[in-house]
């Protein structure tokens, strides 16, 4: 389908978790129309292998381009990690992942150049965030681990209290902040929700970045450079499609958005091989 500026920005995450990304992208662009999928008949891609992930990634995209999309923000840290070079070859529209611009603000954020990350296992067995990272500044120190409790937490709303706070240092206290870290990237889209916790966790010394906003920041550079920013405040829609039933994503994706969502069509994904 052709694309203009009018065209809508496609975004896509495995379920809820992309509406971070989606809420930094409308406050950064709000004159854009989106279109935003969830994945959530297949949710979580955290713990799936790679080629499974690109291959429901590839889907993903397919279903977006049939909407005319003239950018594809990759929501997911997991797919971002596995399928970006799949997508770029496969997609005839600019593809923004959301690992380099979140390891370029950590790279630029660091005093003592050593950097935590963590994310899905899936994310952080990829290395894609310490590749990103190296290919910044190669005096860099990077510690990772993965945390995947922190998922369920966040879509639950068990972000204060007891349980998330025990959690957070059983992850964090051990190694991985005990190495003189003092940048932490929230390489998943579900941690914002817990970084109240997660700060705490970490201490004042630690800066935790969210790579939401610096994906929004690269979206609009990408639309800059090729000219393809929509300047009218007339016509801006906001579409969302799911693989399972609407209903919880819907309620929980009002919390990692902000607002409510007024509806959301099922759809049906046709994965390749
Ligand atoms: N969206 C995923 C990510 O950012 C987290 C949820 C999942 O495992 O699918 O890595």
């Amino acid at each position: 389908m052709r694309h203009d500026r009018h065209s809508p920005i496609g975004v896509f995450d495995s379920g809820v978790g992309g509406l971070t990304v989606l809420k930094a992208l409308i406050e950064r662009l709000p004159l854009e129309s989106t279109v935003y999928l969830g994945d959530t008949a297949r949710v979580p891609y955290g713990t799936k292998s790679p080629e499974v992930v690109t291959k429901y990634s590839l889907a993903n995209a397919e279903v977006l381009l049939e909407y005319g999309v003239k950018l594809l923000v990759v929501a997911c840290n997991t797919a971002s990690a596995a399928a970006l070079p799949a997508l770029r070859e496969a997609l005839p529209i600019p593809v923004v992942g959301v690992i380099t611009p979140g390891a370029t603000v950590a790279a630029h954020a660091t005093k003592t150049g050593k950097i935590a990350v963590i994310g899905t296992p899936g994310t952080i067995a990829s290395g894609a965030y310490q590749q990103a990272l190296a290919s910044i500044r190669t005096d860099l120190e990077v510690h990772t681990q993965a945390c995947p409790l922190f998922v369920p937490l966040a879509e639950e709303g068990w972000v204060e209290g007891e349980v998330p706070r025990m959690v957070a240092e059983k992850y964090l206290s051990g190694g991985l902040l005990s190495r003189g870290v003092d940048t932490l990237v929230l390489g998943c889209t579900h941690y914002p929700l817990l970084s109240t916790i997660i700060q705490q966790v970490a201490g004042p010394a630690v800066t935790l970045v969210d790579s939401a906003h610096a994906t929004a920041d690269r979206v609009a550079e990408v639309l800059q450079e090729r000219d393809l920013l929509k300047r009218e405040r007339l016509a801006t829609e906001r579409h969302y499609l799911v693989t399972d039933t609407p209903n919880r994503f819907i309620e929980v994706g009002a919390r990692f958005l902000g607002h409510s969502i007024s509806g959301a069509r099922q759809i049906d994904l046709k994965l390749k091989g």
